[in-house]
């Protein structure tokens, strides 16, 4: 004991002591600030400077501008809308080659397309000559895409087959001039998924992959699905908040006015299956902005995309699929009724909305990974000292291209002085 008490008092015995006590207050502190959850986004120029930062501020708030700064929206269509897998549509929507679905992803116009040899493909839904919008509908069929503005003309793998007045033109190569391909990943269940990092393929989250097989085994998905409707309405919200549909009770309270407004006891009792199921095993949230449910025990599933329009308009997707051996009993009153329960509930989630202040919580699951993926880009900003787009594209040989089409000017081709153009082959956004 004495031996003991000689060593605790002794100089070297002290420090230690201190020093421990400053390293546990230090971890303390660490732990104490980071668990707060109340960020600030800041820095808003494409130049980064220390500004740039989630701060962390107080508790319990989502960061500043989380539902309506346009600040915090370009940051997610850097950090997240263009670089991570994003699911679109499901293979059954594509009836025959040549079927296209166009879509605008936060401000990126892309479309899907099947091939001749059944496969579907994503591109940027921007001519290579001056970029104007090859699909102008939102769904159509056709094996070659053409411009309307001077009639260049693409197959369903995106090479260019036709470019009037350019073919004579020295420079010019076809090959080079293609659409830009945007990486796809379809599942075992006819999921489509695109990532539209320009960069190297993102390999396919495991983690993703697993919801998906999970979703698809709970609710006896199989490979053959039919689709039977679909819709893309807008609401007046920020993308983030529907996201936090399925926690909101007043959602399912809506639901269940829907179904006891429901016109036929039948179609009721299937509503009720529906709500049901929205609790139970076969549903899932597909990070960032999308929802599966399957319900009529595995007869129907509803795919629901949240896709930002801009800071405070959403774009809801939604699509509705049968098992290929379901009959066609009661479906078109299924489908009526469920476009229209959808549109209630985008009614009340726009009125929960316009109450939303500043501060308010965001319940949705998302949160922290949203969050994750905001502060890890802004640190590669930071590090890179400018803003970092993943899904811009830079031609090859515009050089080529530019002598080509100045070419192209001098002998007025194609009509090209009827309209202008953006006079960029490539796509900066
Ligand atoms: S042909 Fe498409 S912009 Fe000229």
């Amino acid at each position: 004991m004495e031996f003991l008490s000689a060593y605790l008092l002794t100089p070297s015995s002290v420090i230690v002591a201190l020093l421990t006590v400053l390293f546990l207050t230090h971890q303390s502190w660490t732990h104490l600030s980071r668990s707060k959850k109340s960020y600030q986004i800041s820095g808003g120029s494409s130049k980064v400077d220390d500004t740039y930062n989630l701060v962390v501020s107080k508790e319990p708030d989502v960061p500043e501008g989380w539902w309506s700064s346009r600040e915090v929206f370009e940051l997610e269509r850097r950090a997240i809308f263009s670089k991570s897998w994003l699911y679109l549509a499901h293979v059954a929507q594509f009836c025959k080659a040549g079927a296209y679905q166009s879509f605008d992803i936060a401000g990126f116009p892309i479309f899907l397309t099947r091939g001749k040899d059944d496969k579907i493909r994503a591109f940027h839904n921007v001519c290579r000559h001056r970029a104007y919008t090859i699909t102008r509908k939102e769904t159509g069929i056709s094996t070659v895409l053409g411009c309307r503005y001077h009639g260049w003309s693409y197959d369903t793998t995106g090479r260019l087959v036709k470019a009037p007045q350019f073919d004579g033109i020295p420079g010019f190569d076809k090959s080079e001039n293609g659409l830009f391909e945007i990486h796809t990943h379809t599942t075992d269940h006819g999921m489509v998924f695109v990532n539209l990092d320009s960069g190297e393929l993102i390999p396919f989250p495991n983690s993703t992959a697993s919801d998906i097989d999970r979703f698809a085994s709970a609710a006896r998905l199989g490979s053959k699905s039919r689709w039977l409707a679909g819709q893309t309405l807008t609401g007046t919200f920020n993308w983030k908040f529907g996201m936090s549909l399925q926690y909101h009770p007043v959602v399912a309270d809506q639901l269940e006015e829907i179904v006891s407004a429901a016109a036929s006891p039948s179609v009721a009792t299937k509503f009720l299956k529906f709500i049901r199921q929205h609790s139970s095993k076969a549903k899932s949230h597909i990070f960032p902005r999308n929802f599966f449910y399957s319900f009529e025990d595995g007869h129907f599933w509803i795919s629901l995309s949240f896709i930002p329009a801009s800071e405070s308009t959403t774009q809801v997707r939604y699509d509705m699929f049968g098992l290929s051996s379901t009959t066609g009993n009661n479906e078109g009153e299924l489908t009526n009724s469920i476009a229209e329960a959808i549109k209630n509930i985008l009614q009340k989630i726009e009125t929960e909305f316009s109450s939303v202040t500043p501060g308010s919580l965001d319940s949705s699951s998302n949160t922290s990974q949203i969050l994750d993926q905001l502060q890890g880009h802004l640190r590669l900003e930071k590090k890179n000292g400018s803003q970092i787009l993943p899904a811009m594209r830079q031609p090859k040989g515009s050089s080529l291209f530019q002598q080509a089409e100045q070419l192209c000017k001098d002998i007025d081709c194609a009509g090209s002085g009827s309209r202008s153009g953006s006079g960029s082959n490539g796509l900066d956004w």
